[in-house]
């Protein structure tokens, strides 16, 4: 264990399991860490997007506005890198279902200033926590936490096993993100079969794109992917997707057959400074021109047809869009609360369904 690194040299996307942390749901997900897409089947995402639609009628009651389902539970979510949406949507996520929640952004008030290592850090969450919520700049690094709370359990210094809910971690994945946008479509098409959904952007380093491409796969979606030569879905994406995926690099014709259209900004956050790294960042900077979606170039869709973007938006998505009945994107923001409550709810062993009827 002293061997792993919050940094690692697996290439993203590609499935860990050290200490069998990345566990199969397989139906139940009770105290289970949620790491990766490739933990879920079909019938798990189907679980949480019911159990989403119950904790959405639950939170829509005004005289109740939620439930005391994990009454005196207590989530944190500790966010190593910037968020607007994902940690405080898992905060009023956790308050609505009856428990407590507490956000912790940015690290200047770890103990880590002080000399602490990482892995101090996560077992010491976990002693406060009956759930984690973790962001990392790094790959991997919710797969690191969730690898140093089994052992603590393991040794026995942690009474219980806390779960890990990744909420972002580098360049990998955004489990949580994923399944609040199939919740999304699912609400509006009632489906997932025979539906074509487009990615435009990063699509080497946009987590949100791969836990996406892996949940679309696994409900029977047909995927696109418009691509940069500098930025192309990893390798082991292309493997796993296999005859799903269609690589193209004409936006507007794969515009003209989505019934999804999912963008992600420029993730430049994680640009190097090296010349390698210089020139992929301006070669994928000409290409995010070309790929603006303003309300002119959005006309060519379906009028059926859904624009998805997990924000925050720069460029690429005009504001001139807004106004457009295709535009899902606040929907699928508020989504993510009661996606969220599913998550908590089902990780800590219980069903709103079943605790409401
Ligand atoms: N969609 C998303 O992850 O947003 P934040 O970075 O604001 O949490």
């Amino acid at each position: 264990m002293s061997k792993l690194k919050e940094s690692t040299k697996i290439t993203a996307t590609e499935p860990v399991n050290l200490l069998g942390v990345m566990q199969p749901i397989a139906g139940d997900a009770s105290f289970k860490n949620l790491l990766s897409m490739h933990q879920l089947e079909a019938r798990d995402i189907l679980d949480y997007i019911n159990e989403a639609y119950a904790a959405e009628k639950l939170i829509r009651d005004r005289d109740s506005r939620g439930a005391s389902i994990l009454p005196h539970a207590v989530m944190k979510a500790v966010m190593r890198q910037p968020s607007t949406r994902t940690g405080g949507s898992c905060t009023t996520a956790m308050r609505k279902l009856g428990g407590a929640a507490e956000l912790i952004s940015g690290m200047s008030s770890s103990s880590e200033a002080k000399g602490e290592t990482l892995a101090d850090s996560w077992v010491a969450f976990a002693t406060q926590s009956d759930i984690l919520g973790i962001r990392t700049a790094d790959d991997y690094g919710a797969m690191f936490a969730a690898q140093v709370i089994a052992q603590g359990y393991e040794r026995g210094h942690l009474w219980q096993l806390v779960p890990v809910i990744n909420l972002g971690d580098g360049r990998n994945e955004h489990p949580t993100q994923a399944l609040g946008d199939l919740f999304t479509i699912h609400k509006k098409f009632k489906k997932f079969d025979g539906l074509t959904i487009v990615f435009v952007g990063d699509q080497a380093r946009y987590r949100a794109h791969h836990s996406l491409m892996i949940g679309a796969y696994k409900m029977g979606m047909s995927i696109t992917a418009v691509e940069s030569p500098v930025a192309k879905v990893p390798q082991a994406l292309v493997d796993f997707l296999g005859d799903k995926l269609t690589i193209t690099d004409d936006l507007d014709a794969a515009m003209r057959r989505a019934d999804v259209l999912y963008l992600g900004r420029n993730p430049d956050e994680y640009d190097g400074d090296d010349d390698a790294e210089l020139e992929r960042s301006q070669a994928l900077a000409r290409d995010y021109i070309q790929w603006i979606v303003d309300r002119q170039r959005l006309q060519q869709m379906s009028p059926d047809s859904m624009v998805l973007h997990p924000r925050p938006r720069r460029d690429e998505l005009q504001t001139d869009v807004d106004t457009d009945k295709r535009m899902y994107d606040v929907q699928q923001m508020a989504n993510m609360i009661p996606m969220r409550m599913a998550i908590i709810a089902r990780h800590l062993g219980k069903s709103i369904i079943n605790s409401t009827k």
